[in-house]
């Protein structure tokens, strides 16, 4: 018997790193996915589609077996599973693969095991393996890529779910350049060492952008909602996030028309999140190819993880 489980990636549309230090922020599930599959084996054993098993990849997989034990462990079963990962997601791009992968394992495990988690549950899990990459992680990824939708998430508070009718476009363009997410938070929480008291002023106006991005974001009002993008974009530059590519990348998409633009996730490469205008997001997807940029437009809200047996 097999059971497989997909889960989607995300885009955090304001409060990062600001969430780690207690800030309310904003995220979205984006339509990317990573797929895993699990069934029963003679002993542990993880693949990961495109890597081969050896070193390397077994210090990579590391957190998907510690996500495994943490299940196995708690609900009681023998942890004795094939786990084979296949990602559409790309790494190291802000875009939350690590979490979009450990969402699906724990879901996977679950469905094989024959147990119903709730999607809290599921990224609770998901969290062990999340926290073995990144360290101190907020969990806003693991939450968004469980539940689906648009979330406003504070840590050590439940997951509020943004709903809205209809469905918003949003442009997510690649930066090019990989970075660790570990290595941004350090850098970002030696601003919180160095500043305290600017800092403190920086995550309260980041709950406050992220209450006042999801109205926006409800109603439907684009415009105002990128204001808001790329006023974060500033701050998230300030407290050591950005880099002259990303800033760079943010001015064109600007000037190319777009209401706002901002890094999306850790920074420091990875993915800026855009709010095309109305009609002009394939000759906007046309013009950042010319220019060496690849993007890909996703629609908001899109489901949570999901898992079947097969
Ligand atoms: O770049 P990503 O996808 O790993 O996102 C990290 C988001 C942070 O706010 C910087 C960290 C966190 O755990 O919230």
């Amino acid at each position: 018997m097999k059971a497989c489980a997909e889960a989607p990636c995300k885009a955090i549309i304001t409060g990062e790193h600001f969430v780690v230090h207690g800030a309310w922020a904003l995220a979205a599930a984006v339509e990317r996915k990573v797929r895993v599959e699990a069934s029963e084996a003679e002993e542990l054993a993880i693949e990961s589609e495109g890597h081969r098993p050896d070193d390397s990849s077994e210090k990579r997989l590391a957190p998907v077996a510690k996500v495994v034990t943490k299940i196995s462990e708690e609900l009681r079963f023998n942890p004795r599973v094939l786990i084979r990962i296949t990602s559409h997601v790309p790494e190291g791009s802000g875009l939350g693969s690590s979490a979009a992968t450990m969402v699906a394992v724990a879901s996977a495990l679950a469905k094989l095991k024959g147990m119903e988690l709730a999607t809290s549950e599921v990224a609770r899990y998901a969290m062990a393996g999340e926290t073995a990459i990144h360290g101190k992680a907020s969990g806003i990824d693991v939450n968004i890529c469980a539940t689906g939708g648009v979330i406003m998430y504070k840590m050590g508070e439940e997951a509020k779910k943004v709903r809205f009718a209809g469905s918003r476009r949003f442009l997510i363009v690649q930066s090019g350049t990989k970075r660790s997410t570990r290595t941004l938070i350090d850098r970002v929480s030696q601003m919180k060492v160095k500043y305290p008291g600017l800092f403190a002023g920086l995550a309260d106006s980041a709950s406050f952008i992220s209450e006042l991005a999801a109205t926006r974001l409800v109603n439907g009002d684009m415009q105002e909602l990128g204001r808001l993008l790329t006023y974060s974009h500033a701050v998230l530059s300030t407290v050591g996030a950005s880099t002259p590519t990303l800033d760079k990348l943010v001015d064109l998409l600007l000037a190319l028309g777009c209401y706002g633009a901002k890094l999306t996730g850790a920074g420091g490469g990875g993915s800026v999140f855009a709010i095309p205008r109305e009609g002009s997001t394939d000759a906007l997807i046309t013009e950042l190819k010319s220019r060496g940029y690849e993007s890909f437009q996703t629609n908001v809200p899109t489901g949570g993880v999901r898992s079947w047996l097969g």
